[in-house]
């Protein structure tokens, strides 16, 4: 259809708006053509709309969580920097690693509380800061429990590196089965956890979510006939499903155990004998 046409027949749907006579058919088609055209093209222009909109939401929200990550890094290199002696060698924080928001309290904790014993589920980060911090204060022990021989190797690396050996001991678990533990429970080996008695700190920063969502749970289940008196547990990551759900049970389970969850950018709980008083922050 050549353009004039095109612009006579608007003009004669313009005309003929209110149909009659010979070019009732003609028009009318039209005037519904036309309607659809326009609507066609406003769905299309609502449709692009609401696609930009959410592009930009979603690019929003990025730029909002890369803003929380470094505002999180800077906070953990500037808890870090306070609590680390000049010639610490440390391995570098990651997204695995405890938060320096926790482990600055955890270390203030350790300072307060003098442990003889720290057992340390998942090691790290965590694990050299520990027996820095233990070294620096002449008292302690730290036992590092890693279910990755590789892991478990970076981690003695660096504990050698810090002439932590007399402090610090590294030892590899597997996981495996073990009909022992409620619900025959994945959790690291306990053969090799056996002669570990009178622990003071328990940090539970292990096993990995990826052996399972409770995978923490039997933690407390081996430990609770092995801590000394007015112990205290630490379990990262509170705010994650598994982790909540894990202490709903110590909540609600037969020893009462004390719970509160600390506001640190990643929530950590710290659990007590039911009868110890809330210790101060
Ligand atoms: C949450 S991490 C423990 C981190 C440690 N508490 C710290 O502060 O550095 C638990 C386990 O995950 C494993 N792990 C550590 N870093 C990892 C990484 N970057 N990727 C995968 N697994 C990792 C190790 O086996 C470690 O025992």
């Amino acid at each position: 259809m050549r353009l004039p046409d095109v612009c006579s027949r608007l003009i004669l749907v313009r005309r003929d708006w209110e149909p009659r006579g010979r070019d009732r058919g003609v028009s009318v088609i039209d005037g519904w053509g036309v309607a659809a055209i326009v609507a066609a093209i406003g769905l299309t222009g609502l449709a692009l709309a609401l696609y930009v909109r959410r592009k930009v939401r979603l690019l929003s929200q990025r730029i909002d969580r890369a803003r929380d990550v470094a505002a999180s890094r800077a906070t953990d290199a500037s808890y870090l920097a306070r609590v680390l002696p000049p010639t610490a060698c440390l391995p570098r924080p990651t997204n695995w690693s405890l938060g320096g928001d926790t482990l600055h309290w955890l270390l203030s904790e350790v300072e307060r509380r003098r442990p003889r014993l720290v057992v340390d589920l998942g090691g790290g980060l965590s694990t050299v800061l520990l027996g820095l911090r233990l070294k620096e204060l002449g008292c302690g022990q730290v036992v590092s429990v890693d279910h990755d021989a590789g892991f478990a190797a970076t981690t003695q690396a660096f504990v050698s590196l810090n002439a932590l050996d007399g402090i610090v001991e590294v030892r590899v678990a597997p996981l495996t089965a073990n009909t022992a533990l409620p619900g025959k429970a994945v959790w690291y080996d306990t053969d090799k956890l056996a002669d570990l008695r009178d622990v003071d700190l328990l940090v539970i920063d292990g096993p990995p979510m990826s052996a399972g969502k409770r995978v923490r749970e039997a933690a407390l289940t081996f430990f609770q006939e092995r801590f000394a008196a007015d112990w205290m547990a630490v379990l990262d990551d509170a705010h994650r499903p598994g982790e909540r759900a894990i202490l709903e049970s110590w909540r609600g389970g037969r020893n009462g155990f004390a719970i509160d969850v600390l506001p640190f950018a990643t929530p950590t709980a710290r659990i007590f004998p039911a009868q110890a008083s809330e210790p101060s922050p």
